[in-house]
């Protein structure tokens, strides 16, 4: 898809003309008078009859008849001028795509209400690129879209003339570069597990490092016991189809004294069917999903190649398969670790907080500045804050504020939570260092605190994202299935730094 930025008038030649209005642009806006001189007067009478009044995810769409280029015009309403921020344009360009898609158009103008500045046309051009995204891959015949949106341009009004400045192309390339890494994240989550095995998930981040020139390192099984990851070990166990240990580098090309560093670590279970410790049957094809926080690691890594920050990221992967199997890890057991602690096994349905254990002990050893992982890690979590809202972690007050803020202005829900000292007695054990799940209350913060023990002295985030990683409606970003969430908070923290 090329996005373009070009000036609007009622004459574009696009399937679909999609106006973005505040509710105080209503009354004398000089596009929707142009549009409503060139429709005869029937938008007005439309935006009457449908009580239009611009209000934030309000919506009118008005057929042309020929009247003009586009088959159709579309409002779509901001809320009040003065509350517009880019989470309310990013919602309003994908809603714009959304429409596209339905409608089978190919050419999109999107009409701002802005100057074009680089925050306004990077919101729009992400909004857009994650609004049509679809996962069509396995869909055959009538089922496969006969058209998508191949070119869509960005509107300025009340100007004379538009000619992009390098800072607006870089803007929208920007915004392309994130909405694609996001949509790599929601590939990844919604591929079926028979495809995306560990080796497979590998694969794509060693290419994903490639194209944008980043080192990569992948261990396979044999490598991993050698290593001596033997919770990852353990847990790959039981499948035949091998775990992997992923690490791809960013290092801005300057050198610069005092750089922060930063670990990414996602946990990247192609499929959790318990283990040993198996699932009920209803909702257990979901956990293909369980693979999510390394899915928006490497999608991340895809953003940061291309977006080059000053910071010094390590995404960091621990992928496995949790099966039941005769070779299959089985509570009881005790395996010791790469932190060198040893771990008693209570259920092998709390695999994840197991292979982030190992991903852990190896990111602390980079010595980074924070470590922040991201996991699908308790169905608990669901239960305390719902389906979009993740959990967060933090040991440290300063970092906690700036990752919150990020969080908001990048319009992604994550709740602080308490990591209740008291709970660790939980997970005392008394054959082994410690067990690996206590309490059945208070199971999200369990599981921190069981991640807590892989940290060492590193300040670092844990985000348990098992609500909004995958979602069975659509959101206002994008459709069922993978969402892609936490790419957007991560890059606004990055920035901010
Ligand atoms: N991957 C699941 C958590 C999950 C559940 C994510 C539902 C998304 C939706 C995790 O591996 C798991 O099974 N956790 C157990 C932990 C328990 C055995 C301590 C859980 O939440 O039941
Ligand atoms: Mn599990
Ligand atoms: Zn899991």
């Amino acid at each position: 898809m090329k996005i373009t930025l070009g000036l609007s008038g009622s004459d574009a030649e696009v399937d679909l003309f999609a106006v973005l209005l505040a509710e105080e642009d209503l009354a004398g806006d000089t596009l929707l008078n142009a549009l409503d001189e060139a429709l005869s007067g029937t938008l007005r009478t439309a935006i009457k009859d449908d009580e239009f009044t611009g209000k934030r995810d309000a919506t009118l769409a008005v057929m042309t008849y020929g009247k003009t280029p586009a088959r159709k015009v579309l409002l779509i309403g901001l809320g009040p001028a003065a509350k517009v921020t880019a989470i309310e344009l990013r919602a309003a360009a994908a809603k714009a795509a959304k429409v596209a898609n339905a409608d089978k158009a190919t050419k999109l103008h999107l009409a701002l209400r802005g100057k074009g500045d680089a925050a306004e046309l990077r919101a729009a051009a992400e909004g857009v690129s994650l609004g049509c995204y679809r996962f069509t891959k396995y869909l055959t015949g009538d089922r496969r879209p006969k058209k998508e949106l191949e070119s869509v341009s960005l509107g300025l009004r009340g100007v004379k003339s538009v000619k992009a400045t390098a800072e607006q192309k870089h803007a929208i390339a920007a915004g392309e570069a994130v909405a694609s890494a996001i949509n790599l994240a929601r590939d990844l989550v919604n591929e079926p597990p028979n495809e995306l095995t560990p080796a497979a998930l590998a694969d794509v981040a060693h290419d994903v490092a490639k194209a944008h020139g980043l080192k990569v390192s992948i261990w396979d099984r044999a490598k991993i016991r050698a290593e001596g990851m033997k919770l990852l070990d353990a847990v790959g166990r039981g499948s035949s189809n091998e775990p992997r240990f992923i690490h791809i580098t960013y290092k801005p090309e300057k050198a610069r004294k005092g750089r922060p560093r930063v670990c990414l670590v996602g946990k990247g279970l192609t499929f959790d069917s318990g283990g040993l410790c198996i699932k009920p049957a209803p909702g257990m094809g979901d956990m293909k999903s369980d693979m999510a926080g390394a899915a928006l690691t490497i999608g991340a890594m895809a953003a940061i190649g291309a977006l080059k920050p000053d910071v010094e990221v390590h995404a960091i992967v621990a992928a496995a398969e949790n099966m039941p199997d005769g070779d299959a890890y089985r509570p009881g057991d005790v395996f010791g670790s790469l932190d060198g602690k040893t771990v008693e096994i209570i259920n092998t349905d709390a695999e994840g907080r197991l292979v982030l254990a190992d991903a852990l002990a190896f990111a602390r050893k980079l010595e980074p500045d924070l470590i922040v992982d991201h996991a699908t890690l308790t169905g608990a979590c669901l239960v305390a804050l719902g389906t979009s809202t993740a959990a967060f972690y933090c040991n440290d007050e300063e970092i906690s504020k700036r990752y919150l803020d990020g969080a908001k202005t990048a319009g992604e829900a994550m709740w602080r939570m308490p990591l209740i000292e008291e709970l660790r007695d939980g997970l005392k054990s008394d054959v082994a260092d410690l067990k690996h799940t206590g309490d059945r209350y208070g199971g999200s913060i369990i599981g921190a605190l069981f991640l807590r023990e892989f940290i060492g002295d590193r300040k670092w985030i844990h985000l348990d994202i098992a609500g909004p990683a995958y979602l069975d409606r659509v959101s206002a970003l994008g459709p069922k299935g993978g969402t892609g969430y936490g790419i957007l908070a991560f890059l606004q923290y990055l920035d901010s730094l």
